[in-house]
């Protein structure tokens, strides 16, 4: 039993996983390191403009240095499990044939570092940084990419899969194919939405055809995707905007979750595409329809849906957090209720949840970093909400660990429970994480 911030006492099922979550790019810095190749993101943040702060992922917080007390930030944090994902140039720089010893090295010595002090181990394959040199070769539109990422897949299994609970494909690819190939935002920067629509038919094949070759490899790890994912809101009552918010449910949710409980997209969004629908060979859907372990389910807020102008959360006088994301945690309740009543998910895990805020290191060392701490603790809160109401939710994972390269918002924003100086390395918990390491010891205790 805990009292929360919100002066709650909140109770979880036993055996409910708690979390922190990071990714490769985003964090480990290294870039040419030890073999390491280049990834689509380091090519992408060359692009002048693309990174608001023209920054890149090359030093990032120096984990591939600073892994081991990393680790024990987490360990004393007291979470079970660590998420976080494979750099795939990192392991098998060109994306195919041989593979890179130092790097797979590296998150075997991260994998037992985790065990060795408790701590539960979710990897990601893919969390964005695709090896550049398969993007030479088309990336994620070439059809070539699928079976490449499940040869990556099959052999980190084999090097690391007897070790972790759990193996997510992809984290996210709504925003791979369409922040990354529609609207150019993200790498690899293109703007086109055929191909954006390609893209995901594509991650979807990968997932599913890894999913088969590791099942039938005989992994033993738990097998998942994770997507981002909130409830849609018409801004009006007006037909225009309930119709909208539908298609809009199509293209983020529907796209990628019919295609694996029901082996089809969407009819009205395929109608919506037109000519930009994918082109599906026979045979893909009934690939990409495996049973997966679990759900990972990403939310930050919800998405309030007009059929003019984009809705702005600010303008609109609601709580926002410095991405200007509306802070609506009643919709991870309502997202996650409305998962279960809609797909036979087995299993939903919040792989990530979190907020950006403008942080002050004190002259004491301390970050009183009160707004994100009410963030979590709002968000626990509507957790415990969907699980009452039936929800099959087995953990919740706060993104993130460190502060790290926020994508196109590079180092501007910190979504960290622990701040990093990037200019000393130094690690300091932020109030927040001393918040969240009290609240999960009330738990235990
Ligand atoms: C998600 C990403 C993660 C992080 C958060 C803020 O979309 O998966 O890497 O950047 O947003």
């Amino acid at each position: 039993m805990i009292d929360d911030p919100l002066g709650q006492t909140l109770r979880f099922p036993p055996g409910f996983v708690w979390g922190v979550a990071t990714s490769s790019y985003q964090i480990e810095g290294a870039a040419s390191v030890d073999g390491r190749a280049p990834s689509v993101w380091d090519s992408f943040c060359r692009v002048p403009g693309a990174i608001a702060d023209g920054s890149n992922g090359d030093v990032a917080c120096d984990h591939y240095q600073l892994w081991a007390g990393d680790l024990d930030i987490v360990r004393d944090l007291g979470v079970d499990a660590y998420r976080f994902s494979i750099a795939w140039p990192r392991v098998q720089p060109d994306g195919r044939g041989d593979w890179n010893e130092a790097g797979l090295d590296f998150y075997d010595r991260l994998v037992d570092g985790c065990l060795a002090r408790g701590i539960t181990p979710y990897l990601t394959l893919n969390h964005w940084d695709l090896p550049q040199a398969l993007q030479d070769q088309g990336g994620w539109a070439a059809r070539d990419t699928v079976h490449r990422f499940v040869d990556y897949a099959r052999h980190v299994n084999k090097r690391l899969g007897d070790r972790v609970r759990s193996i997510t494909t992809h984290n996210e690819p709504w925003v791979v194919a369409v922040l990354g190939h529609e609207k150019g935002v993200f790498a690899p920067g293109l703007k086109d939405r055929a191909l954006a629509m390609q893209v995901s038919h594509h991650l979807l094949l990968s997932h599913g055809l890894a999913l088969q070759a590791l099942r039938a490899d005989g992994a033993t790890a738990e097998l998942g995707i994770v997507l981002n994912l909130s409830p849609f809101h018409p801004a009006t009552d007006s037909a225009a905007d309930r119709e909208k918010a539908v298609i809009e449910d199509g293209l983020l949710r529907r796209w990628y979750l019919d295609p694996i409980y029901h082996g089809r997209y969407p009819e009205d969004v395929v109608e919506h595409l037109g000519a930009d629908a994918p082109t599906v060979p026979p045979g893909d859907l009934v690939a990409i329809r495996q049973p997966v372990d679990f759900v990972g389910v990403n939310y930050y807020t919800r998405s309030v849906v007009s059929s003019d102008a984009p809705w702005d959360a600010k303008a609109a006088g609601k709580d926002t957090t410095a991405m200007g994301w509306e802070i609506y945690p009643q919709g991870l309740t309502e997202l996650l209720v409305s998962l279960k009543r809609d797909y036979p998910i087995p299993a939903l895990i919040v792989t990530e949840n979190g907020g950006a805020f403008d942080d002050v290191l004190t002259g004491e060392g301390r970050v009183h970093d009160a707004g994100r701490t009410r963030y979590l603790a709002q968000h626990i809160a509507a957790v415990h909400q969907a699980i009452a109401q039936g929800a099959p939710v087995t953990g919740y994972m706060v993104w993130s660990l460190l502060d790290n390269f926020e994508w196109s918002s590079g180092y501007a924003k910190r979504f960290g429970i622990v701040h990093v100086d990037y200019a000393s390395q130094r690690r300091t918990l932020k109030d927040s994480a001393r918040w969240y390491r009290d609240f999960l010891a009330a738990q235990r205790g």
